[in-house]
């Protein structure tokens, strides 16, 4: 079903702050357009619901062979794996009008994706500057389109190596500015995507809706914190001007265990269905995380491999393969 909704009021929650009135009222449109959503009735059963994902989808596990399609440069950006999300919301019945909420939204690849080729309510949710600016841009909010450009073209060309000092070639941001606005203009459903800015605990616990998924700041393969990625992107949103810029300690691998818990614990309430995402050049391995989830109780219904030649992927091992995992949880609502 899907519904015509009423476009919510322009914001701007940097006028309040993170947590002022602006970022409430965004809440609230939010939370309003949770109540048009089609109820689904009754309670299907985990087996019935698998077995109409592989109905519906015709693919349990994946192996991409294409390059992938271009997207805005971002610290593990899942810009790869879109189709293969898509593939699998359309798997789980997502439709159009239906609700998504992403955490740790990073370059809104997925939420942004979900809202323009499934037609979904999405609301995408981060702490870093850098990905509101992009958020905003690809809502066509005009004022941070030359910062997420900015951001786009200091990454593009410096990587994890962002100077204190030393612009981006004005041509990248350019390519960069020209790439959004193309998105933004190209997308009709953009106003139904909506930016927050928050801590993903304090949003899970305010948000509720159809699907949920969160790709988590993961440690290295071996369990160390990313710090430097975690500096890197703290020095990127300093440069861009970012207002409120905090460095934040990167997980260890046991905080790491210990967040992803407590998220399940938060969004397993209060969505229908909520899609975990992690990779193999991270801690934990799925031999760790599936065997300490399954441990405290959450069993996903659906899980899922994407293999991928290192050689497609920005983020290279020493493995010539690069691996994208899904898992999915049937979450209690609905
Ligand atoms: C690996 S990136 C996500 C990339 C994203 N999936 C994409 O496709 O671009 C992780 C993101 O999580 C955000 N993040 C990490 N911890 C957070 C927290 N506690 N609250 C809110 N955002 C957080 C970081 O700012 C970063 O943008």
């Amino acid at each position: 079903m899907t519904t015509q909704l009423e476009q919510p009021p322009e914001t701007d929650w940097l006028r309040y702050g993170p947590y002022g009135g602006a970022m409430r009222s965004r809440l609230l449109d939010w939370m309003w357009h949770v109540r048009y959503w089609p109820k689904h009735s009754g309670r299907e059963h985990c087996r019935d619901i698998r077995r109409q994902h592989r109905e519906r989808s015709g693919n349990v596990n994946g192996y991409l062979l294409q390059p992938p399609p271009q997207w805005v440069p971002y610290f593990g950006n899942q810009h790869r794996a879109v189709p293969y999300v898509l593939e699998l919301l359309r798997g789980l019945g997502a439709q159009s009008g239906d609700s998504l909420f992403e955490a740790n939204a990073g370059s809104h690849a997925v939420s942004w994706n979900a809202n323009k080729e499934l037609g979904m309510v999405t609301l995408a949710n981060d702490m870093s500057f850098y990905s509101i600016a992009i958020g905003e841009s690809l809502q066509g909010t005009p004022a941070y389109l030359t910062t997420a450009a900015t951001g786009a073209a200091l990454l593009d060309e410096f990587g994890g190596q962002i100077p204190d000092k030393g612009d981006p070639s004005p041509a990248s941001v350019e390519k960069w500015s020209a790439f959004l606005q193309t998105e933004a203009t190209t997308n009709l459903n953009r106003r139904n995507h909506h930016v927050t800015r928050a801590g993903m605990f304090e949003m899970a616990d305010q948000v509720e809706g159809r699907f949920a998924y969160c790709n988590f700041d993961w440690p290295h393969r071996e369990g160390t914190p990313r710090s430097d990625r975690m500096h890197a992107i703290h020095v990127l949103n300093q440069r861009l001007g970012d207002p409120g810029a905090v460095e934040s300690a990167a997980p260890s691998g046991r905080q790491i265990l210990d967040d992803v818990l407590k998220f399940l614990d938060m969004a397993v309430p209060r969505f229908e269905f909520v899609i975990l995402s992690n990779q193999s050049s991270n801690y934990p391995p799925p031999e760790v995380l599936e065997t300490h989830l399954q441990a405290c109780g959450h069993v996903p219904i659906v899980a899922r491999r994407l293999v991928i030649p290192n050689g497609l992927t920005d983020d290279r091992g020493s493995d010539p393969f690069f691996t994208e995992y899904q898992y999915v949880f049937k979450g209690r609502r609905g």
